[in-house]
C-alpha cells in the first residue's frame, strides 16, 4: 500500500513553492566549491559537514546556513547550484518550482547583486527549454538586518525586476515581526511585485497577521503556529491563503517533535490551503518526494490527500491560469 502510494507520489507532476536555492547546498559541492575558490571550510571532509548538522532550532540552522553559502562566489557557482536543484527538480517530477534566494546574505559579503540573479536567473531559463521546468524567482529580505538594508537590496533589484516575480521575508523570525518590514513591502507592491513571507514558523500566529494585513501577502511561508488561533484558521480558509509547508524542515527544526506528531493532515482536514515542500533540502534530509514519503510513513497521508497536496500546489503557484490548466489536467488523468 505505501509503495503504490510512492509510485502516486513520484508519477505526479508537482510544483516546489518554498526552497531556498542556497539551502540546495549539498555538503559534496560545498566542499568543492570551496576548493575551487581557495576557501577555508571549518570541516575536513564532506562526511564531516553533514555529521555538523544537529541543530535544533531556527537560529541554529541559520548560522550554518550562512556559513555554508560563503562559498558561493562567482556566476557560474550560482549556475551550478542552481543546475544542481533543477536536476534533482526533473528526477522527481518537480515540474514547476518558485525560488527563494537571500541576496543580503551574498551582498554583504562582498557579492554583486548581478552576480547572485544572473548565474540562478541564466540556469532557470536553460531549464525550461532543456528540461522542460517552469519557475520564478522571489528575492527575500533578512528580517534579522535592518529596514535600510532591505530597502538598499529593492533598489539593487530594479535592474534585474524582468527576473524576479516577487519578494518574501526570512531568516531569525522571533523579534522580528512582519511590521518591521510593512514600508518596503509597500514599495515592492508600488513595482508590480507579490509578497510572501515566512510567518509562524517559531513566531506567533500575531506574525501570521502582521504578514496578511501589513505586508498584504498572497501566501504565508510555514504558518503552522496559525493552528493555534481558530479565527485565523477560519479566516485562512475563507481567503484560500496557501501555507507552503515544510515537513522535514519542521522535523529538524523542532516545530514539531515527531513526524507523526505533523499536523498535515488536521491542515487539510480543516479546509487549509496546504502544499510540501523542502525548504533547504540539502539541510533537512531530502527533496519534494521524500517530504511527502515522510508523511506517508509517519502520518498514514492517503492517496486522495497527497492530489489534494500536489492540486494545491499548482493552484498556490504564480503560474497563469492556462499553465495552472495545463499541469491540473495532467495530475486528473494520473489520479
Ligand atoms: N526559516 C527562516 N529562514 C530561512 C529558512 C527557514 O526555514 N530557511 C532558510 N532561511
Ligand atoms: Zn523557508
Amino acid at each position: 500500500m505505501t509503495d503504490d502510494l510512492k509510485q502516486l507520489i513520484r508519477r505526479l507532476p508537482k510544483a516546489e513553492l518554498h526552497i531556498h536555492i542556497e539551502g540546495s547546498l549539498e555538503p559534496a559541492m560545498m566542499f568543492e566549491l570551496a576548493g575551487r575558490n581557495g576557501i577555508e571550510l571549518p570541516y575536513p571532509d564532506v562526511e564531516s559537514i553533514a555529521q555538523a548538522y544537529n541543530f535544533n532550532c531556527l537560529q541554529d540552522f541559520l548560522d550554518l546556513y550562512y556559513q555554508g553559502m560563503s562559498v558561493l562566489q562567482t556566476r557560474q557557482d550560482f549556475y551550478d547550484l542552481t543546475w544542481a536543484y533543477l536536476r534533482r527538480c526533473k528526477q522527481q517530477n518537480v515540474m514547476h518550482c518558485e525560488i527563494f534566494f537571500d541576496p543580503q546574505g551574498h551582498t554583504e559579503r562582498g557579492i554583486p547583486f548581478e552576480t547572485v540573479i544572473n548565474g540562478i536567473g541564466t540556469a532557470l531559463e536553460d531549464a525550461t527549454t532543456e528540461l522542460g521546468i517552469s519557475s520564478r524567482i522571489i528575492m527575500c529580505f533578512l528580517r534579522h538586518l535592518d529596514e535600510k538594508s532591505a530597502f538598499d537590496t529593492l533598489e539593487a533589484s530594479k535592474p534585474h525586476l524582468d527576473r524576479i516575480t516577487g519578494v518574501g521575508l526570512d531568516s531569525s523570525e522571533l523579534g522580528f515581526p512582519p511590521s518591521l518590514f510593512q514600508r518596503v513591502f509597500d514599495d515592492a507592491a508600488a513595482l508590480g511585485l507579490k509578497r510572501v513571507a515566512h510567518a509562524g514558523e517559531e513566531g506567533p500566529p500575531d506574525y501570521v497577521y502582521q504578514a496578511l494585513d501589513l505586508l498584504g501577502v498572497d501566501r504565508i511561508d510555514h504558518g503552522n503556529r496559525s493552528l493555534e488561533d481558530t479565527e485565523l484558521i477560519e479566516r485562512l480558509v475563507q481567503e484560500r491563503m496557501p501555507l507552503t509547508v515544510c515537513p522535514q524542515s519542521n522535523l529538524r527544526l523542532a516545530v514539531v517533535d515527531s513526524m507523526s506528531d505533523h499536523p498535515i493532515r488536521t491542515m487539510l482536514a480543516k479546509g487549509l490551503n496546504v502544499c510540501i515542500n523542502s525548504d533547504d533540502p540539502a539541510y533537512f534530509g531530502g527533496y519534494v518526494n521524500e517530504n511527502f514519503d515522510a508523511l506517508v510513513d509517519a502520518t498514514g497521508l492517503t492517496g486522495d490527500e497527497i492530489v489534494q497536496l500536489v492540486v494545491n500546489g499548482f493552484e498556490s503557484s504564480f503560474l497563469d491560469g492556462p499553465d495552472k490548466r495545463k499541469y491540473l489536467d495532467q495530475i486528473n488523468e494520473l489520479r
